[in-house]
């Protein structure tokens, strides 16, 4: 099929390279020139696990090309808006604006019989109302098919859904659209992949949903993470006890410095605007609870480093092990790992951050912070290290070695991954998040 994929960041860029990758013809379009030449070039302008591959391989079969001009758009069939939707600046709500200017832009390419569908993560109702604008400017149909890929995990994601749901409207257009997509999908269905075909408020409410319960499930392990540091009891031995029954299951529980990136933040907030506006705004005012208990663990995390260090950090040279929201990602949008890098350095910390991706992208953000590209230079006389992002060289580092290198050894571990045992037994001092 000839594709074309509206937006090219984290979302667009693997869209368009997985949908070539199982054999259409795609074109990436994106306004951003800087993307736009990297893509072509088949360079990844981010970090994600195998995307590069897939580049160059969809780039050398000729199936895939990108373009500043929304005017390449024309001629194909389906149209993927997978476009930014972030949180408006000083409040909750989400912030349509590349939405509205995608769709805007597109109209005039459209054919009757095309199809939009929507990608990005919108508040529910968004999709009724441009279903609309399409009609009246073009006649073409929208479609809206919310993602769940995760970063580091984008390009199985995409290739391998867990799920599909089509948001579709209603009669014989719906049926169309259904075609269309069950056409673009055809190898995720030869695999049986489920899929949900319903209306555009619940293929909206689904995405929401999704990340609403993902947050608070990690809010919930991390409240009682809290719990279990006025109590002295151990949430990581909790979290495995309750994570045995099946009706709860042990992913996503976690507990430690928290949630952050470019989704679950701003998703939650955005949802909750969205129910006040629909008059419901009680249904979902937890999610606001369920945000206070993540960032407090930020504030937390910084209060051990604090108390660790024997009341004030100030001169002290904290080694910070991870900038990115999650390992396996470049992305630091609302990092916890960053944040509280930031929070020490703003208390008189000489903060030395490192990461294996992270570090331009924290510096555009963040210059006044110290950092270091290899791990070793950044432990070098720390008189405290604190472990923000769970990257695999740092839950395997050798507590003997790297003792070898701090001043002190007191390390914080705001990801609750390595073995206290094993550090408390090199001579560490060593402290997780809501373990005694
Ligand atoms: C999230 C969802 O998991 C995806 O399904 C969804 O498609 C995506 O948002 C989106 O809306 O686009 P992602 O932002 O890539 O994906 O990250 P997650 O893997 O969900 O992790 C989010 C944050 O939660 C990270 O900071 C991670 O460190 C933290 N986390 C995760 C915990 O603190 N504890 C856990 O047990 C799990």
């Amino acid at each position: 099929m000839r594709i074309s994929v509206i937006g090219c960041g984290y979302l667009g860029a693997v869209h368009a390279a997985s949908m070539a990758e199982l054999g259409h013809e795609v074109t990436g379009i994106d306004v951003d020139p800087a993307k736009i030449q990297a893509l072509q070039a088949a360079q990844a302008p981010f970090f994600e696990p195998g995307l590069t591959d897939i580049l160059e391989s969809a780039m050398a079969s000729g199936r895939l090309s990108f373009s500043t001009n929304i005017a390449d758009a024309k001629g194909a069939q389906v149209h993927f808006v997978a476009v930014g939707t972030p949180q408006k600046k000083g409040e909750n709500a989400a912030d349509l604006t590349y939405v509205d200017a995608a769709i805007d832009a597109l109209i005039p390419q459209l054919g009757v019989s095309d199809l939009v569908v929507g990608k990005s993560t919108v508040p529910v109702g968004t999709a009724e109302r441009l279903a609309e604008k399409i009609e009246a400017g073009s006649g073409a149909t929208l479609a809206w098919n919310p993602e769940f890929l995760r970063e580091g995990f984008a390009v199985k994601d995409t290739i391998s859904p867990d799920r599909l749901v089509y948001g579709l409207p209603a009669g014989e257009k719906g049926k169309k659209a259904k075609q269309l997509l069950d056409e673009v999908y055809a190898t995720a269905l030869s695999n049986d992949t489920p899929v949900v075909a319903t209306d555009y408020a619940t293929s909206e409410l689904v995405k929401v949903s999704a990340n609403a319960f993902l947050a608070t499930k990690i809010s919930f392990i991390n409240a009682m993470a809290e719990i279990a540091e006025v109590a002295g009891a151990d949430v990581t031995a909790l979290a495995d006890a309750i994570g045995y029954d099946a009706r709860i299951g042990r992913r996503f529980l976690n507990a430690g410095v928290g949630f952050g990136g470019g989704c679950l933040p701003k998703d939650i907030r955005g949802f909750a605007a969205r129910a006040e506006e629909l008059g419901r705004g009680e249904s979902i005012r937890f999610l606001l609870e369920i945000d206070k208990i993540n960032m407090r663990r930020r504030e937390r995390m910084v209060e051990m480093v604090i108390e660790a260090l024997g009341g004030q950090v100030y001169k002290k040279k904290v080694a910070v092990l991870g900038l990115a929201f999650k390992p396996d990602s470049d992305d630091v949008r609302d990092s916890p790992a960053l944040d509280v890098a930031v929070r020490l350095n703003g208390l008189g910390a000489h903060v030395i951050a490192t990461d294996p991706e992270a570090i331009p992208n924290s510096i555009r953000l963040h210059p006044q912070l110290g950092f270091a590209t290899d791990t070793m230079d950044a432990l070098n006389h720390a008189d405290a290290v604190v472990l923000v992002t769970e990257w695999k060289e740092y839950r395997n580092l050798d507590p003997v070695e790297v003792g070898k290198l701090v001043r002190d050894k007191i390390i914080i571990d705001g990801r609750n991954v390595l073995d206290p045992v094993q550090w408390r037994a090199a001579g560490w001092i060593y402290k997780g998040m809501g373990r005694p």
